[in-house]
């Protein structure tokens, strides 16, 4: 089947949401996402958004705490942009009737998380801010947006002029063919990459595998934020304990009650999440349990549904006062490279969420930053769209010889898991990333696949095996430790790697 249309979305969480919806006004839109719309890693946001809205606070202010979260490894310009343009952003979602929590007064209930020197998070049914605002956007869709859910997109369609044409998918019926005038992808993140994962189980990083096929640049794979806390029972993880908590009152503790975060970090249970995830880590692997106190937090259950309905569905008891929890991958720093209107090397290809790298997030991201990056760079990429897009003509496929049906070597999904986790985790180094390198496929292995004669898993299984590969190079080309990034053979800072961005394009690696 093909259909023709002005835009196709790749992905569906709050970044294509936010764009679909104002992109409508002028064109038709088709969303092509591989599982059901509700059921992404957006959805699953606790935390919130983070936005300069009171008196107290000031976009310097946010603006610093963002660089000093991100060990100032930034594009500065789009920093300012994002806090800047996020600030109206949020206004205009309150102004949309977004419903965001308040106090009784009237006045925004705003939250505190790590790294942040004000309390500037606005949320929407406590810890429920991601699903609130997927609701909120999917309704308020004009009908020429069209969603097409369980559609697995596995191949970006290039024309002899180098643009993005278009996007061939696999429902599980049939194959599609999406010819278009621009190709957004907005797949979120690669946490699924990992044994333990805040994400959704299927975050495999398709968008930036299937760009990196064709031809885009991808940079700063090596930054993959882990956050401390993921409720954790019998060996798996469970969604997330906020940060949110923390900023309410919890804090860390081993099996014994003892506090874990006090004498390591000035802001303790507030240090940026490198250190926290880091502490969570060492201390697991020297063989404590770590807990999540909430003993000092008034009516938790009504702050923290989400949470407290996890626990309740796998029979954490919360009147002991504590939640076991484990450290788990949570954020991709990098992705696609692309501008603030998500423009990327490729021509109307743009990228967008989790998925971009804008280097707005440096080094590890400052919580509650990300669903700002979706609603203000959604409505930026948008703008930029509506004022300036214009109508592809040349729908001639770039002719691309030699399409092999040998697929490389595939490691077992959980297999890979544990070996990401282990090898190219929390804590990284050069004998187990090179190990990992020779067992992840080359460049030349998987660049000429004939992804058309691949089922559905397999084009995942492959996906993986790709994203994967970019991050242990990335890993074991930066060598320092910055923010999320850390070695254990350079456990410092090297000035000389600042900003110093590692590039990936067509199987080269640019630094
Ligand atoms: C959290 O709720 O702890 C996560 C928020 C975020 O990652 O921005």
């Amino acid at each position: 089947m093909i259909i023709n249309t002005d835009i196709v979305i790749i992905g569906s969480g709050i970044s294509a949401l936010q764009t679909a919806k104002l992109l409508a006004k002028k064109y038709d839109v088709h969303i092509v996402t591989k599982n059901h719309i509700k059921n992404g890693s957006s959805y699953k946001a606790q935390g919130g958004i983070a936005a300069v809205t009171s008196s107290e606070d000031n976009i310097r202010f946010h603006i610093e705490d963002t660089f000093v979260a991100g060990l100032h490894h930034h594009d500065v310009e789009n920093v300012i942009k994002l806090v800047k343009e996020g600030k109206q952003t949020v206004q205009q979602l309150i102004n949309d009737h977004f419903p965001i929590d308040c106090a009784p007064d009237g006045s925004i209930l705003l939250g505190l998380e790590g790294a942040h020197s004000k309390p500037r998070i606005i949320h929407s049914g406590g810890d429920a801010t991601g699903k609130a605002l997927v609701n909120f956007l999917v309704d308020s869709l004009p009908e020429n947006v069209i969603i097409h859910e369980y559609e697995l997109a596995y191949e970006l369609l290039i024309n002899d002029d180098g643009e993005c044409i278009g996007v061939k998918t696999k429902s599980f019926e049939d194959h599609i063919t999406y010819l278009a005038s621009y190709v957004i992808v907005a797949t979120g993140g690669v946490g699924a990459l990992y044994e333990y994962t805040s994400n959704c189980s299927d975050s495999f990083g398709d968008g930036i595998a299937l760009s990196y096929l064709a031809g885009a640049e991808i940079a700063d794979m090596e930054f993959i934020q882990f956050h401390p806390s993921l409720i954790y029972l019998d060996g798996k993880t469970h969604g997330l304990v906020s940060e949110a908590v923390r900023g309410a009152g919890g804090y860390f503790v081993d099996e014994n009650g003892n506090r874990i975060m006090e004498r390591v970090h000035p802001l303790a249970d507030l240090a940026p999440r490198h250190i926290t995830a880091y502490e969570m880590y060492k201390h697991r692997t020297n063989g404590h349990e770590v807990y999540i106190d909430i003993s000092n937090i008034e009516h938790f259950e009504e702050k923290f549904p989400t949470i407290t309905n996890i626990c309740k569905v796998i029979g954490i008891d919360l009147s002991n006062q504590r939640i076991p929890i484990a450290p788990g991958s949570h954020f991709l720093m990098g992705g696609i490279v692309s501008d603030v209107y998500g423009r990327t090397n490729i021509p109307r290809l743009l990228a967008i969420g989790e998925a971009a790298c804008t280097g707005v997030h440096g080094a590890n991201r400052l919580a509650s930053n990300s669903l700002l990056e979706c609603i203000t760079f959604g409505k930026l990429m948008a703008e930029h769209l509506l004022n300036n897009g214009s109508r592809q003509n040349n729908y001639t496929i770039r002719k691309i010889d030699n399409k092999s049906s040998n697929i490389p070597k595939l490691m077992q999904p959980s297999v890979l898991q544990k070996e990401m986790f282990l090898k190219a985790g929390i804590v990284r180094e050069k004998k187990a990333l090179t190990d990992l390198i020779e067992q992840l496929p080359a460049y030349e292995e998987f660049a000429n696949v004939n992804f058309d004669a691949l089922d559905r898993r397999t084009i995942e299984q492959l996906f993986m095996h790709i994203t994967a590969s970019l991050i242990v190079q990335g890993a074991f080309t930066r060598e320092e430790s910055r923010g999320s990034h850390i070695r254990n053979d350079f456990p410092s800072i090297n000035e000389d790697w600042q900003n110093k961005w590692i590039i990936f394009k067509q199987g080269k690696l640019h630094v």
